[in-house]
């Protein structure tokens, strides 16, 4: 344990170049694994091309071990990491990914001393169509019985079985991502309501692909945020609240094993409202003492609901707890100073935004996320800290993405990017309004200017439900 506390002050004190030299060895290093595990298939024990393979591994890898006694590889969700630096693959990774994925392997631990005949075993080893099965719980049994004792292997803990495929296939679109998200928390939810046993696989997996899709682009996402689906709303309360927050965590440039544990936190965070009665979570009105006492149980109740969930993460029990410990009005109450985790005020931050702009319940009328903003700006240092409340806005915007502009030209602008001047995002003008603008439509930004005057400039903002535009398909 003091190990690991030191390995990450280390790592945090390691400067951009460095952090970025190291991702190249891993992976120059991962690169020369999969060499050797071609070649095992190719050749004969004793073949120089194997050999050689095989010595260019040891020399990448005895690289890695110059200052650690161990070098470590994980494999979640189709990612490769080394360590807890997430380290780019390309296709013909892609392969051996799903090799390992196939037989439930999520880590593999290179050790000090490592020799090259070693090395050559554990592939003519992993080569085998049998080998290191999924079943087969000691896989470390099975090495050390064939000499091996400097290689270590480690069962999946998130492993996603169709990583490989999925790296192939490409990118998801962000509805199928809402979608599947969705999925996966009902899923979730429905056990815990019915005490089933529940596994987070599914739920760390939709996750790891929102988490990329996000760092990959993180625009489309948080774009789908803003279309409010009332149908589902429970549920996409949720998943809206954790792609916030995940947008939030790249924002910050959170490592990615970090922003994926805040992405799960911010999806279970009112996994407690399974134990409110329908009548009071659907209510219109205000509640009464006694209703609200049901309410105010549900941080306790989801901490408690979720340490009965395999696989969660901590994280995600403390940031139910405390995601509405803020102001006079925050609860449960604790005694003494407390303060809470950051996870747990960035998802709150994300739950209280998503909730004033969906207004389902508790407002009874739908805030524009301009005017959001306003009242978020109005709590600050309530809900969260204010240098959170300060990126979280910077991140969104005055006008996020999604929202429909009119401007002073006369034209309505839907923003799908944000500027460096928060007040002039770049919109894409509609005059069809049917979605078809998505393709061959103009984008233009609100900074553009024309003889030092700017050419177009917001003069307020459009309700897409009283216009009666179906913003799904400027975001599908
Ligand atoms: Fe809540
Ligand atoms: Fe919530």
């Amino acid at each position: 344990m003091a190990d690991e506390q030191n390995d990450s002050k280390t790592e945090a004190k390691q400067s951009f170049f460095a952090k970025q030299k190291l991702i190249e060895s891993a992976r120059t290093a991962f690169q020369s694994l999969t060499a050797v595990l071609k070649s095992v298939t190719l050749y004969p024990e004793e073949h120089p091309v194997l050999l050689a393979a095989a010595d260019k591994f040891l020399e990448k890898i005895e690289e890695l071990l110059l200052d650690r006694k161990e070098a470590a590889f994980y494999l979640i969700g189709g990612e490769l990491f080394f360590e807890t630096l997430s380290v780019p693959i390309d296709k013909n990774l892609s392969l051996i990914m799903e090799q390992f994925a196939a037989r439930d392997i999520g880590g593999i631990v290179f050790k000090q001393g490592i020799a090259s005949a070693e090395i050559i075993r554990f592939a003519g080893m992993i080569s085998k169509e049998s080998a290191f099965s999924a079943g087969e719980e000691d896989l470390n049994m099975l090495l050390a019985g064939e000499g091996i004792i400097h290689i270590m292997l480690h069962r999946a803990l998130l492993v996603d079985k169709q990583a490989g495929a999925a790296i192939k296939e490409g990118k998801k679109r962000a509805s199928d991502i809402f979608k599947e998200t969705i999925e996966a928390l009902k899923e979730i939810v429905q056990a815990v309501h019915s005490g089933k046993a529940s596994s987070m696989r599914k739920v760390n997996s939709v996750i790891q692909i929102m988490v990329d899709n996000v760092l990959d682009d993180r625009d489309a996402l948080m774009g789908l945020t803003n279309i409010k689906m009332y149908d589902e709303y429970t549920f996409a309360h949720s998943v809206n609240t954790s792609i916030l927050s995940v947008s939030l965590g790249s924002y910050l440039s959170l490592d990615k094993p970090q922003i994926a544990i805040l992405g799960v936190a911010a999806l279970m965070h009112d996994i407690g409202k399974v134990t409110i009665p329908g009548e009071i979570i659907n209510k219109p009105g205000k509640l009464t003492d006694e209703e609200w006492k049901y309410v105010e149980r549900h941080p306790i109740d989801g901490a408690l609901l979720l340490s009965n969930v395999r696989g969660v993460s901590k994280l995600a029990m403390v940031a139910a707890f405390e995601h509405h410990q803020h102001g006079e009005k925050g609860y449960p109450e604790v005694e003494g100073k407390y303060k809470r985790h950051p996870f747990s005020q960035i998802v709150s931050l994300a739950d209280s935004y998503e909730a004033i702009t969906s207004s389902r319940v508790y407002y009874s009328n739908r805030i524009s996320p301009d005017a959001a903003i306003r009242i978020l700006l109005k709590n600050k240092g309530i809900t969260c800290a204010p240098v959170l409340l300060q990126a979280f806005i910077n991140m969104i915007g005055i006008f996020p993405i999604g929202t429909l502009l009119k401007l002073d030209t006369g034209e309505v602008g839907l923003v799908m990017h944000q500027t460096r001047d928060l007040m002039r995002p770049r919109v894409l003008i509609l005059n069809k309004f049917d979605g078809s603008e998505k393709e061959t439509g103009e984008v233009v930004s609100l900074v553009e200017t024309m003889g030092g005057n700017y050419k177009r400039s917001i003069s307020g903002t459009i309700d897409p439900n009283i216009a009666k535009i179906d913003m799904k398909k400027y975001f599908d």
